[in-house]
């Protein structure tokens, strides 16, 4: 049998590179695409796909005597599963983003800060393929973040140790790589033991990894630093790009950049010259100038694009773009905050990046969702606590109009944790979103000496990054008071749940300005009107019950709304998240704190703020649900923006209020089958109403896709909100009912209902509602078009389906990747015969493994005396997914015609003398193995492996 070796069979899960030249400059999903632009003269890959993870460690071989100690401390040489051809065919396929920990049971004894999940260690490996026409260019290779510890080999080499779970690891293996055949081994060894923070962390490669590929003088990653200032006479855009050559000489160069609006249009230019000189970076600098931009805020969320070229001779070599924003911010320690010299009173949540059913491997769709929610919530501005965020995240913020305050995670000036704190304002300093640098949140050195010389220096690595384009800050919970403490070293200072320190600290340090970077931690479980904390653990949502360290949400509101020196807050949480059930115990295992559940549905406390924040068009909820026992007496409460508010119940007034704005208002009425009605009033007239009904037992699912269309693109992730309905069609609150789901066209990645005393499974096809709802996440197939449908079924119930347009669009570049490939071992060569051998040898003495020559991969062999037949042998053991499943010998070339022996078994031959691909079918069997090459060869012909050969998978 002689095939030609096709690559692109070989090479499964590869998207390859033609693509590139058939997507526009920006990605042409309808989600805000997470991918970098895409560029004709720098590759940007995703590495999403191709990885193998193993859950556990793998301890590495200790060498025994000298020279195996002597070989094992090389560069290229580590062992184990660091190694270069480690046998990983057993292990799980998984595509980033991937979070091993929210695949584990929920479990009573284990860490309850942690969700009550099992950590540990974890490896993931990849095959990378680099083409020929890849040599010579700067590879980097990008991971956007790992949970919590790793170790980072390739190629057989330690490239990276990265110290938290929250940063990026850049790493340049251009002087590693192999090319073509010769495929390139990414290893990394993940400590997920170690903890960061108090809450659920999750574990492993939770964001995405990239590959880049760049000319050899290029612009560095985050290279191009461009914040607008607004001066006397417009704006300007001081510009820095960083550049780096890899090449042999310096490089003069030439620096395009470009301003360009929405529409693409170039609005400005501006052109520099630079030399790099060898493995150098260089700087250059340049202005972009600008009179009167449309400003960025966060109701209109302007954008402009600053596009850099770098010429090389005329040529372009390398391109950088990111969207800029115009917008100032001033704050005013009498005042508050002004942005576009505006007040803007900041309605800020906290969010953990953890959603239900993925953990902390929140898919780039799903953050879009969250923000929605957020937007809908009427927040503007997000505190991402207690780390530095997604990055996706960041552009979402820019595009949807959120304010981030952007937090450091370890607060410690040492050299490891200062190049954290720098790697963030590198990576993030052009966001117009980005409007507060925090250093720390609630250290117990923030009121001594120390604590204010440790802010000192790590607010001073801020300003040497970035200016003062934005002030630094600090989560801070005590010492306020103190002689020496750190709020003289910050520029505007953050209270957490200080409010009874607000008016003495204000009044000691009347041009400090100051807000709440954290308050509120109150209590509400979604859909529950009776607390029951020891019993069922879950808590009323009337907004009565808070942490003892924090406030109600109304009360904590009101203390910020009503001093206008307080330029805000951020309420602790937006969501609820996994770990942190305080004040509940097992079975609770997910927060309560949220103005929204694990899922992104709305508790009260959701259409509470919503009144107290929604401005520009009326707002209007009423609490609880209305199916009570008769005669009963309810707490029935509106929340709204109207000037009043009147409740009917069934159809007759229960009163007409004056809103009230910080306690909402309400009423205590007794309970009769039917509903309640409110009406609100602006300038006396009813321009809102709302009602609540008594319904009825559940009847049949309702399914409700979050949009109307999917990306059929195998990235992108929609949600859908399960829910059960009455006879009428009507939300049926109370349902607990057991459902299973089915998806075409897409993959279920994870289940939720916001129960935080469920310890089901948040993975598989299986989940009860909560109160009467639950979420499905799906991820769409890729390269598909049609509709996704979900079905959902439960006993008693009518199913509910949903179909979802599956839009057309083509998936990311991918970078070109591998399955397990095991390298041909070198093989011994007999002594040549005249005929053929009558049988092959399959154990070979000592003393002919040492006098015997050999067959390399990769060279060819000298011709034979005669003609005649030279026989190779080796024994291996194949990999175990082949002794399993059989695989294939592949020869991209062989040189003269050859017979293939497995076992002594013949199973293939190539009959022509002339070199070309050839492929053998390698059949199961388990062990050690008889390989054995018989060419057939005329007097002085050479023969052999001119290429590397592999054994592949089926
Ligand atoms: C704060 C802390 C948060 C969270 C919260 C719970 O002190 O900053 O991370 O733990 O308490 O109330």
């Amino acid at each position: 049998m002689t095939t030609s070796v096709n690559r692109r069979d070989l090479f499964k899960g590869a998207s390859g590179l033609a693509l590139l030249s058939t997507l526009p400059a920006w990605s042409v999903q309808a989600q805000i695409s997470g991918a970098a632009p895409l560029s004709d003269v720098r590759d940007t890959l995703s590495l999403d796909k191709g990885w193998r993870f193993f859950e556990g460690d793998i301890p590495f071989p200790e060498p025994i005597g000298n020279s195996a100690t002597y070989d094992s401390t090389k560069t290229g040489a580590a062992g184990g599963a660091a190694s270069l051809n480690f046998d990983d065919t057993e292990w799980t396929p998984v595509t980033l983003p991937h979070d091993f920990v929210s695949f584990q049971p929920i479990e009573n004894g284990r860490n309850v800060a942690q969700g009550f999940r099992k950590r540990g260690i974890a490896w993931y490996r990849n095959i990378l393929r680099f083409e020929e026409s890849d040599r010579g260019k700067h590879i980097e290779i990008q991971l956007d973040g790992i949970s919590t510890y790793a170790t980072v080999w390739f190629n057989g080499t330690v490239v990276r140790h990265s110290f938290s779970g929250y940063t990026s690891s850049y790493i340049d293996v251009t002087a590693f790589a192999t090319y073509g055949n010769a495929l390139n081994a990414l290893d990394i060894r993940v400590d997920a033991k170690s903890m960061e923070g108090w809450w659920y962390e999750g574990g492993g490669m939770y964001r995405h990894a990239w590959v880049v590929k760049r000319n050899p003088v290029h612009i560095i990653t985050d290279g191009v630093y461009g914040f607008p200032v607004k001066g006397e006479n417009g704006w300007q855009i001081p510009a820095e790009v960083t550049l780096y050559n890899i090449g042999h000489q310096a490089a003069p160069v030439e620096i395009v950049s470009e301003l360009k609006d929405a529409s693409g249009a170039v609005i400005k230019s501006a052109t520099v010259t630079a030399s790099v000189p060898s493995l150098r970076q260089a700087m250059a600098n340049f202005s972009l100038d600008i009179a009167d931009p449309k400003l960025w805020s966060v109701d209109q969320p302007n954008l402009y694009t600053v596009h850099t070229k770098l010429l090389q001779n005329g040529k372009l070599v390398d391109e950088n773009q990111f969207e800029t924003g115009f917008r100032t911010t001033h704050w005013d320690a009498d005042k508050g905050l002004f942005l576009n010299d505006r007040p803007i009173k900041v309605q800020g949540v906290c969010v953990h990046q953890d959603h239900a059913g993925v953990g902390v491997a929140v898919p780039d769709a799903l953050w879009e969702y969250r923000l929605k929610r957020l937007k809908e919530l009427g927040v503007n501005a997000i505190r991402s606590s207690h780390n530095a965020p997604n990055k996706h995240l960041l552009k979402l913020a820019d595009r949807m109009g959120f304010l981030i305050m952007n937090e450091n995670r370890m607060f410690n000036p040492s050299p490891d944790y200062m190049e954290q704190l720098q790697w963030m304002v590198r990576r993030d300093r052009n966001h117009p979103c980005v409007y507060l640098w925090s250093v720390f949140n609630e250290e117990p050195m923030q009121g001594t000496p120390q604590g204010y010389e440790m802010v000192r220096r790590m607010s001073d690595a801020v300003k040497a990054l970035d200016g003062n384009n934005r002030p630094v800050t600090a989560a801070i919970n005590g010492g306020m008071f103190e002689p020496v403490n750190v709020t003289q070293a910050v520029d505007v200072v953050g209270f957490n749940y200080q409010q009874d320190k607000y008016d003495a600290f204000h009044k000691a340090n009347p041009t400090i300005p100051l807000y709440s970077s954290e308050d509120t931690s109150a209590f509400m479980t979604r859909g529950e009107y009776v607390s029951d904390r020891d019993g069922r653990h879950v808590i009323a949502s009337y907004d009565d019950e808070a942490a003892p360290w924090g406030e109600r949400h109304l009360e904590a509101w009101k203390a910020i709304d009503e001093r206008p020196w307080i330029a805000g807050g951020f309420v602790w949480t937006g969501f609820d998240y996994h770990g942190e059930p305080t004040p509940l115990t097992w079975p609770a295992n997910s927060s309560v704190f949220g103005i929204m559940d694990l899922c992104g549905f709305e508790k009260a406390a959701f259409y509470m703020h919503q009144s107290q924040w929604v401005k520009d068009r009326p707002v209007l909820w009423l609490i609880p649900h209305w199916n009570w026992k008769i005669g009963e007496t309810v707490r029935v409460v509106a929340c709204t923006n109207c000037e009043e508010v009147e409740l009917f119940v069934n159809g007759k007034t229960a009163g007409r209020q004056p809103r009230n704005k910080y306690e909402m208002n309400t009423w205590h009425v007794p309970f009769a089958p039917g509903r309640i009605e409110a009406v609100g009033y602006t300038g006396g007239k009813a321009i809102s109403r709302t009602r609540v009904e008594t319904t009825s037992d559940p009847v049949a699912l309702k399914i409700t896709p979050e949009r109307e269309t999917v990306n059929g693109d195998g990235i992108d992730v929609i949600t859908f909100k399960i829910e059960s309905q009455d006879a009428k069609g009507r939300y049926s609150q109370f349902s607990q009912a057991d459902c299973t789901f089915e998806v075409t066209n897409g993959e279920i990645i994870g289940l939720g209902n916001g129960d935080s005393n469920s310890s089901e499974s948040e993975k598989g096809s299986r989940r009860k509602l909560f109160n009467g709802l639950a979420q499905v996440i799906v991820k769409s197939a890729e390269d598909t078009t049609g509709q996704m449908t979900l079905t959902a079924k439960a006993d008693g119930l009518k199913a509910g389906v949903a179909k979802v347009k599956i839009a057309p669009v083509k998936p990311w570049p991918y970078q070109v990747v591998s399955e397990p490939v095991q390298p041909l071992p070198v093989l011994l060569t007999a002594p040549a015969t005249a005929t053929a051998p009558d049988e092959i040898p399959q154990n070979l003495s000592p003393l002919q493994t040492e006098l015997w020559g050999r067959i390399r991969p990769g060279f060819i062999n000298e011709g034979l005396a005669q003609d005649g037949y030279q026989l190779a042998v080796v024994r291996w053991t194949p990999y175990a997914r082949v002794q399993k499943q059989g695989g294939r010998l592949v020869f991209p070339k062989v040189k003269g015609a050859m017979q293939v022996f497995v076992d002594g078994k013949a199973v293939a031959e190539k009959s022509d003398a002339a070199e070309g691909a050839f492929e053998a079918k390698l059949p199961p069997g388990s062990g050690e193995r008889n390989l054995a090459l018989l060419f057939k060869l005329k007097a002085g012909e050479t023969f052999g492996l001119p290429e590397h050969a592999w054994i592949a998978t089926l």
